[in-house]
This record gives structure tokens, sequence and C-alpha cells, in this order.
């Protein structure tokens, strides 16, 4: 018996939230936001803090450090030192105010592709030029790293940042020890800094817990910043809240000036109760989510295996993010447009479309909204994502449309 309830449907269309700014009718299973309201332990938290009814400047107090700091012992086995902690309003703009500061215009970031299309935003509005480096994929392993492509990038002599997603979204692959410590003694043998996007690692399968980057080995620690937050975990994105911190005495005092001066470095009225409650109350909650999300998992599996043979989801660790390979049937699609155009076309001489066009039919046709995989980098064009973090009901929603959707899509009748 569960004492937090994920099954009841929460409305929140006339939030102006961006997930349901869509039209009548739609289903969004895209950006990385859950469905489910946040833990009660949080909310109480930011109630109280919402009935003091004043709302000044915000300092930190030493309860945000010592709730990371515990968090991370406790469910990480990592030691954080209070001084290696920094406050910001987000990843993304920690992640940019790093790409402003550690590098250079023109220079290249290095990214393990597929990856959070944002990673590209925060390197492009800069003016620096993003070194993509796919990972080696199989249908049946799923993702690794392939490292003489990585070493490749890494000893571009422009290449001075190593962006790295670690658990990785989406494919939601929880990179080991080994692979994170080749990272680290690649990245070192080229200057290259490291940083570690950490926003995932609480959401793990039952079970399964994420190694830190930092954690690893020295070198790992001397050459990395990590960014980590509740936001992702205990889905409180609207709140703004995060943190970034590093070993390495230089690196942090850089990426402090930088906040600083982007003015990302000051928390608003509820980012400091919001974070201190979760991290110091939210693990109870965390874990029955944990399971929740596993459920769903299983289930979507399940439903596509049954009723969906020709979508295969990529084996995931973590996330609440599905990464589906739909190779199948935009090669089927393809074949039945060209036996219509020219029946002596070879089924081999078709060309696969990418996802776009199948995932923009799936919106049109059954108001299912996911995202396509192009957004995500060399790698992504064959997939789509699908976010499962919502009560059962919705998610049997889901994938009843996208079992409509890819019908449709297959039918000889249909024109997209
Ligand atoms: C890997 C990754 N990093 C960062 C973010 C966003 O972080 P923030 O809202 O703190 O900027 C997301 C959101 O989906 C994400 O998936």
């Amino acid at each position: 018996m569960r004492q937090y309830d994920f099954d009841t449907l929460v409305d929140r269309s006339g939030t102006d939230c961006l997930k349901w700014d869509i039209k009548d009718g739609e289903l969004p299973m895209w950006v990385a936001d859950m469905d489910f309201p946040t833990a009660p332990e949080i909310r109480e938290a930011i109630e109280r803090r919402a009935q003091h009814g004043v709302f000044g400047y915000q300092i930190i107090p030493d309860a945000w450090y010592d709730a990371y700091i515990t968090w991370w012992k406790t469910r990480h086995g990592m030691e954080i030192q209070k001084d290696w902690l920094v406050f910001t309003t987000g990843v993304i703009p920690a992640i940019s105010s790093a790409v402003r500061k550690l590098t250079s215009p023109a220079e290249k970031v290095c990214l393990m592709t597929p990856v959070y299309n944002t990673f590209f935003n925060s390197i492009v509005n800069n003016g620096r030029v993003p070194f993509e480096c796919p990972l080696s994929y199989d249908k049946d392993t799923g993702y690794s790293m392939d490292f003489d492509a990585l070493e490749k990038a890494l000893s571009d002599p422009q290449t001075s940042l190593l962006l790295l997603c670690n658990p990785q979204n989406p494919g939601g692959k929880i990179w080991n020890r080994e692979e994170l410590a080749r990272v680290g003694e690649l990245c070192k043998k080229y200057g290259v800094i490291v940083f570690a996007d950490e926003i995932h690692c609480d959401l793990t399968a039952p079970g399964l817990s994420y190694t830190p980057f930092a954690s690893v080995s020295e070198t790992c620690r001397q050459i990395s910043i990590t960014a980590v937050s509740p936001t992702k975990t205990f889905n409180l994105a609207g709140i703004q809240t995060a943190a970034f911190f590093s070993a390495n005495p230089v690196l942090r005092h850089k990426l402090w000036r930088q906040v600083n001066t982007d003015e990302v470095a000051e928390p608003n009225a509820f980012a400091v109760d919001a974070t201190v409650a979760a991290f110091t109350k939210g693990a109870a909650w965390l874990d029955e989510l944990r399971e929740y999300l596993q459920e769903n998992k299983n289930a979507t599996v399940a439903y596509l295996k049954e009723n969906l043979p020709q979508l295969s989801v990529v084996s995931t660790d973590a996330t609440y993010l599905l990464w589906i390979d739909l190779s199948e049937i935009l090669r089927q699609r393809a074949d039945l447009i060209n036996q219509k155009s020219d029946p002596d076309l070879q089924k081999s001489e078709t060309q696969i479309p990418d996802a776009r066009n199948f995932v923009r039919f799936l919106r049109e046709k059954t108001g299912l909204f996911v995202m396509y995989g192009n957004v995500y980098g060399k790698g992504g064009d064959h997939f789509m994502r699908l976010n499962i973090a919502c009560p059962k009901s919705m998610l049997e929603d889901g994938l009843a449309r996208l079992k409509a959707g890819v019908e449709m899509y297959l039918s000889s009748e249909s024109e997209t």
C-alpha cells in the first residue's frame, strides 16, 4: 500500500504551464516535467513560506548547504564540502555561464549525442560550436560511449569543454565508474574541462543508483564542475533552484564569478525552502515515485511489445523519458509511399525519413504530442521521446493514441 497518490489526474490546463499550452483534446507527453503534484512535505514548506507574506531578498542559509551535503552522502555515497557548493537558479543558466566563462567564442564544446537539446542552445547562443560525438547504439544493448570518437573530439585543439549528461537524457543510461574514469582521463590528457549535468541522478530505477562524476577519481574531481538540483526529481522546475559544485577552487571561482555577472546566483523566496524540504523530507515520496515510474515503463514496454512490435524502447535505467526507436515504421511508411509512386523501385533504394514527419502526423491525427529525436543531435533522427511521468490512466490514453497514430501512418490511405 502506497503512502502517496500518483494516480489522481490533476487538471493543469489554465495554469499557464508550458507543457499544457496545447489545443483542446491534445495530450502532451513531451517536455520533461511530471503530471504529479510535488511531495506533500515540499508543498507544506512552500505554503508556510507563502503564508508568511513577506517576500524580500533571500540569502542562502546553512540549512541549504546541509540539505545537499547530507542527501549526496546518504543517497549517493559522495562527500561534498560546503565550500564547493554554489546556488544558481537553474542547471541551464549554469551551463550557459560556464560556456561563456570557460571557453572563447568559436571554440568547440563536445557533446555525446543524442543529448538534451538545450545544451545546443547554450553553446550556439554564445557563439561557440557544438562538437557532436555520437554514442554507439545497439538495438539490443542500448547506448555506450564511443571512446575513439570521443578522443578525436577532445584532441581537437579547439575543444575546451565537454558537457556530460549523467545519467543521459534521452536514453536513460547511467554511466558506470569505468566509463566516467576514462572520460576523466581523456579530458585531462587534452586539457578539456568537464561540466557534468547530473539533474536526473535521483530518478534511477528502484534498486539502482548513479555514480557522481566527481566521485570517480581525483582526476575527475579536479577537472570538473557538476550541476545538481531537486527540480527534476521533485517536479519543481518552475521554482528555479539548483546548485553547482566543484572541488577545484579555480574552476569554482570562475563559474561563481560568471553566475553573479549573469545574475543567476540569487534565490527567489521559495527556492531555498523547497530545496531544503525536498532533500530533508522527500526521500519516501521519491522512492514511491521511482516505483510508480518503473511500473509505467514496464507497462509501456509490454503494451508496445503486444500492440506495436515495430517500435522498440531503448533499455533504460534512469529518467522518466522513454526513447523509442521508430526506424521500422519510418521504413515501412517510406516503402509504402515509394511503391505507390514507383512500383518498380526496390525496397533497398528507400531512404528512411527522419522522425519529424511522423511526430507531426501523430499530433495532428491523435493529439499525442511527443518530441522528435532530431533535436537531440546526431543519432536521434529516427527516434521519439515519450514522457511517462503521469498517472496510469493518462499513460493508457497516450499509448492508445500512439497505436492509432502508427496504424494510420502505415495505412496506404493516409496522407501526411
Ligand atoms: C539534462 C537536463 N539538464 C538540465 C535541464 C533543465 O534544467 P534547469 O531547469 O535547472 O535549467 C533538463 C530539463 O529537462 C535536463 O533534462
